[in-house]
């Protein structure tokens, strides 16, 4: 089992879709139409990833994480929600999310952002990480005095995550738990964080990176066939890189250019109408 997961909505379609989408996926999946329904479920489970809207009557999703928070739950949040920049998901990026959905979403999104989210929840402390991340182990100390030398900075978080950055490439789970541990900070503080703003990356990246998009307008503009077709030509799955380093592919939400959908970002260049037949010149550019 992938993870068991409780999506919380009081649009039914939406609990039935992500039902459908993410059940063929390998997860179990719950649905709850109102924050207290969802509450009875979470006290008589285990989940490892609660998905719910922010807005519904009576109680909304604010509410729920402040339940999930005071009661200690361990499962990772994810909102979903119209507008990504409203004053909601600043209030609940500092509860602790995980990450979000905007409204609508496509079924690779969800997919995507869910397969994320719980890789995060169940990743490992720095302590634990393995032999492939010596990289990390080694720059451990280097990690911790730029921890230590912003420890007491108000609005520290932000060029902690930077400077981090800057000394590893990118920002993986088990450094990010150690960020939190020395800023004093919720884990799914620092994950939201680094979620919500896209010049973090979680993930090492290649020479060029590759970014197709898999927000609603690319979606039904054949963006799945433009996502395998680099796959095949690049031989890598989405979050990997090239055995030469020279790409790195990765798929994100919308990127406000849906007018040129379907698009594909190659490091700052925006490439709209991609033909999924012709995707392959698109790369000899940059070779
Ligand atoms: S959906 Fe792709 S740019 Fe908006």
């Amino acid at each position: 089992m992938a993870g068991n997961i409780l999506v919380v909505d009081d649009e039914p379609v939406v609990i039935v879709s992500c039902e459908r989408i993410l059940t063929p996926e390998g997860y179990s999946v719950k649905g709850a139409s109102s924050v207290d329904e969802a509450i009875g479920h979470l006290q008589n489970g285990d989940y490892d990833l609660v998905i719910t809207d922010l807005k519904m009557p009576n109680k909304g999703g604010l509410d729920l994480i402040k339940w999930l928070r005071d009661n200690n739950s361990k499962a990772g949040i994810v909102v979903i929600t119209g507008y990504p920049s409203q004053e909601t998901i600043k209030d609940a990026l500092h509860m602790g999310i995980v990450d979000y959905l905007p409204k609508p979403f496509s079924p690779a999104l969800l997919i995507d952002v869910t397969a994320k989210a719980i890789s995060f929840v169940k990743s490992k402390g720095i302590e634990e990480v393995t032999s492939e991340e010596q990289e990390i182990t080694a720059k451990a100390e280097e990690i911790k005095n730029v921890i230590v030398s912003n420890k007491d900075r108000p609005g520290g978080l932000i060029p902690v995550l930077q400077q981090v950055q800057e000394i590893l490439g990118y920002l993986p789970p088990a450094v990010l738990k150690l960020i939190a541990r020395g800023l004093n900070l919720p884990v799914s503080e620092v994950h939201g964080v680094v979620s919500f703003y896209s010049f973090f990356t979680m993930k090492p990246k290649g020479k060029h990176n590759v970014r197709v998009c898999m927000g609603t307008a690319c979606y039904v503009k054949r963006a799945t066939e433009i996502l395998d077709k680099l796959k095949d030509i690049l031989g890598i799955e989405e979050e990997e890189v090239t055995e030469d380093k020279q790409f790195s592919l990765e798929t994100v939400r919308c990127l406000g250019a849906c007018g040129l959908a379907p698009v594909v970002v190659v490091d700052h260049d925006t490439h709209g109408s991609v033909d999924p037949v012709k995707v392959s010149g698109l790369l000899e550019e940059y070779n």
